[in-house]
């Protein structure tokens, strides 16, 4: 299926969009008006853009429904400061409720269960509940469009962020297990991070990896390994050589039961490499792989 863009109704672009591009982080932003009415309101339309300056932004649309525009931007315009609180699972259900339109003089710290905290360098109060709150300087707002369902990125400058010492080691280094983050996806499609699905994925940008076109034929055109084993395979910075001292059981015993079938012995071989593979174990995996020559 193919949609073109611009053939679908704006809820139904928002409908897929959202769906694909996702899971998105989720910031909760608290801003206040000139008079001081304070609002509470997540946006999934939010990333980390910049390191140097720090630049967050994240997106308040104009309403589909009828083309108005929301509190949060209509605050940031008044006054240009925002508390962007990281929202983690425990938060999920009471920043749902945040999300209900509610009148302007309705403050949704009180009607979601939330406490103000008072911020150091802004006006508008910080999520007590949040494990990590930053306070923002609004620097930009760009409208993105006129038409209902355009967004208006706010562009925000991290001015100083509280993280809650549960969440850093002794030399003050973050465990990602820790925040349990939650993320949106598409309808009421939310995700959850903790240490059951997190992984790693090593960087092989200290030196360069040989690239997938430099492994040999027999690993590039392998039926069992897939695209990832692959690259984990070609992330080394050179072709790897026999190790004598290796020793592996299960790898002697394929090469003694296959010794007289070749193709069977290549096929267990990388079956068994699949294996490390996906288990991290690249230098093993590529000690299997070798013992075929
Ligand atoms: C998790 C979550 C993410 C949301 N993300 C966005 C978003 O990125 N942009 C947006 O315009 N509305 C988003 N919404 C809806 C707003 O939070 C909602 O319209 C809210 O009432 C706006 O409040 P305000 O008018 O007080 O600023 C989201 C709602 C939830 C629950």
């Amino acid at each position: 299926m193919i949609f073109d863009l611009k053939d679908l109704k704006t809820a139904e672009k928002q409908y897929y969009l959202q769906h694909v591009v996702a899971p998105r982080p989720v910031c909760f932003a608290s801003t206040i008006d000139k008079k001081g009415n304070v609002n509470l309101s997540p946006f999934s339309f939010f990333n980390l853009f910049s390191s140097n300056p720090p630049v967050v932004i994240f997106s308040p649309s104009r309403r589909v429904r009828d083309n108005t525009i929301k509190h949060t931007l209509e605050n940031v315009m008044e006054v240009p400061e925002v508390v962007i609180n990281i929202v983690t699972y425990e938060m999920v259900h009471q920043v749902s409720l945040a999300s209900c339109e509610y009148p302007k003089e309705l403050n949704e710290f009180a009607k979601a269960g939330f406490t103000p905290e008072l911020a150091t360098l802004i006006k508008p109060p910080m999520v007590k509940e949040s494990k990590v709150k930053m306070e923002c300087k609004v620097i930009e707002v760009k409208p993105l469009g006129n038409g209902g369902g355009a967004g208006n990125l706010v562009i925000c400058e991290v001015l100083r962020m509280h993280i809650d010492d549960s969440l850093l080691d002794e030399n003050k280094k973050m465990d990602q297990r820790k925040i349990h983050h939650i993320a949106r996806l598409g309808g009421d499609w939310y995700c959850k991070v903790d240490a059951t699905n997190l992984f790693r994925v090593t960087k092989p940008n200290t030196e360069l990896g040989i690239g997938i076109d430099a492994l040999p034929v027999s690993i590039r055109k392998s039926k069992i390994l897939r695209g990832s084993n692959l690259a984990q395979l070609a992330s080394v910075n050179e072709l790897p050589v026999i190790e004598p001292s290796f020793e592996d059981a299960h790898l002697k015993n394929i090469i003694q039961y296959y010794s007289v079938n070749p193709d069977e012995m290549e096929k267990e071989l990388h079956v068994y490499a699949k294996k490390l593979l996906d288990e991290g174990k690249v230098k093993e995996a590529w000690q299997v792989l070798l013992a075929l020559n």
